[in-house]
Order: structure tokens, then sequence, then C-alpha cells
């Protein structure tokens, strides 16, 4: 391999490639790139350099772990294309340190047997996604947009391999997979959490403007990893989740068949068994 270290001192620390692409990354970036904990999820702003640092570690999964299958995921194919794209441009830079077997716009096979897949995560993923085994690496971007079909999918192909899901987004309300894995303690992910002014390359000029503009619910969401209600709904996530739950007992005081017809709800609380 043409790179600028010894190959073995890439295979223990991945985040030595940033070097070879004269590239700086910010703590939390090396830290996930570097991390080999089996489940994580990274709550980041909007252009903090997520879809960066999952390109990096699919780049190095394909080089420094000869055989290994990455997948690469995003609501849509176009999406998930565009990641792959992210890799085969460090791949390039990196000088193809190990040679191709195949290239194309959904995929890149390399001479040791690795491979980075494109998948779309939208309508049906599971079809898509079934067919692969032995994961090594599934990177899910905007994962708050991805369906929870995806996930339930993914799961058993990480089972034997003992493959890393990383799943990185900006938050998209309360709802969907991405944020039940994210609030519930007992499911066991590690969280990273970047909001926008823990990055150097978004200015507090920049931020100020879009606060101003973008109001503060849609602002909150965009770069400081906040899980906003959805501001069309006609009741609070909350409420709903609480509508599932068979403990709760007594709505009389939430819903009114008056206050439905004029579009509110009660403000009373909910009675538990
Ligand atoms: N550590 C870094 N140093 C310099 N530029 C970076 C770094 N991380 C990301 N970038 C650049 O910042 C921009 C946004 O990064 P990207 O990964 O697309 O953000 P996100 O997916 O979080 O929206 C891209 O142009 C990317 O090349
Ligand atoms: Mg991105």
């Amino acid at each position: 391999m043409a790179l600028l270290l010894p190959e073995a001192l890439y295979g223990q620390r991945p985040s030595l490639l940033a070097r070879d692409l004269e590239l700086e990354l910010d703590p939390w970036q090396a830290e996930a790139l570097n991390d080999r904990h089996g489940r994580t999820l990274l709550n980041c702003a909007r252009q903090s350099g997520k879809s960066t640092v999952m390109a990096l570690k699919a780049t190095w999964y394909a080089l420094f772990q000869p055989g290994s299958l990455s997948l690469v995921c995003a609501p849509t194919q176009d999406q998930s294309d565009e990641l792959l794209a992210v890799i085969h441009r460090l791949y390039r830079t990196l000088g193809k340190p190990v040679a191709l077997t195949a290239e194309n716009v959904r995929s890149l096979r390399l001479l040791s047997g690795s491979r980075i897949v494109s998948l779309p995560g939208d309508a049906r993923p599971a079809d898509h996604v079934r067919g692969f085994s032995n994961v090594n690496l599934m990177c899910i971007d905007e994962a708050a947009r991805t369906s929870d079909e995806l996930v339930e999918a993914v799961r058993p192909m990480l089972a034997v391999s003992g493959g890393q899901i990383v799943a990185s987004s900006t938050p998209a309300g309360k709802r969907g997979w991405w944020y039940q894995a994210w609030m519930d303690a007992s499911q066991d992910w590690r969280r990273v959490e970047v909001p926008a002014t823990a990055c150097s390359r978004i200015p507090a000029a920049f931020l100020e403007r879009e606060r101003r503009e973008l109001g503060e619910r849609h602002f909150n969401a965009e770069y400081c990893c906040s899980f906003e209600e959805n501001e069309t709904a006609l009741f609070p996530e909350s409420v709903l989740e609480q509508l599932a739950d068979p403990e709760v007992q007594d709505w009389s005081g939430w819903l009114h068949a008056d206050d439905l017809d004029k579009g509110a709800v009660g403000s009373g609380s909910f009675a538990h068994r």
C-alpha cells in the first residue's frame, strides 16, 4: 500500500487515514472512526461531518479488513449512492492502495475481496437488504428518515459476523426507530451528540442567522440535536405513545369529542394502573 505510515498502524487506528487525506478530524470524528463498539448512534447537526465519518469508516474496512462487506444506506438510493461517491473519492485520493476488481455507482470491490455496496433505506428495504449476510459494517446515513423495517432487516446480518452498525442523523421528530433507539436507555447503543456549536467549520454568525430565519423549533432540530414535536400533528407524540400504552386506562382528561371537533386536546393527566 502506498500510504504514509506502515500498514499495521492504520489497522490499529483508523483515524490515521485522515493524515493521508490532509484532513484534520474533529475529536468526535476521530473517536467514531477508531471506535469498534458494535452499535453507535451519531446525533449530529447538519454539515457537522457525519457522512464524512461514515465514508471514512467504510473505506477503512475495505482497505484494512480484507474480504469484509460494508453496506451503506440512506433514505433513498440516490442518497446512498452519494455516500458511495464520497467513498470512491476517498479511495482515489488515497491513491487506490488496494487494486480494484469492480467500480460502479452502487459498489466498490477490491482485489482483497472487500466490498462496499450502497442500498436504499426507503419503502421496502428488507427486500434489498435481505440478500446480504456476514456484514462487517452497516452505515445508515440520515437514519431518522429510514424505515423501521430497515433496521429489523439489518440486525440478523450482523449477528454472525459480529459487525458494527453506525447510524447517523439529524433528528426528525419524536418518531421512528432511530428516535426510539436514542431515547430507550435499555437499548445497548453508544450515543454521540454533536451540536453545530461543537463544529469549528460552522461559523457562529451563520448559526445566528439560521436561528432567526428558521425559528427556534426548526433550528433546534437542525443544529442542536433536538427531537422536536411535529408542528402539524393534532396530538403531541408523547400523547400518541401513551394512547398505545395498555396501562393507561382513563383518557377523560385528554380527549373530549367537542375538543376533537375543534382540533384541540384536553389538558388533563393520565391515570395509570
Ligand atoms: N474534519 C473535517 N475537516 C474539513 N472538512 C470536513 C471535515 N469533516 C467534514 N468536512 C466537510 O464538511 C462538509 C460537510 O460534511 P458532511 O460529512 O457532508 O456533513 P453532514 O453529513 O454531517 O451533513 C463536507 O464538505 C465535508 O467534506
Ligand atoms: Mg450527510
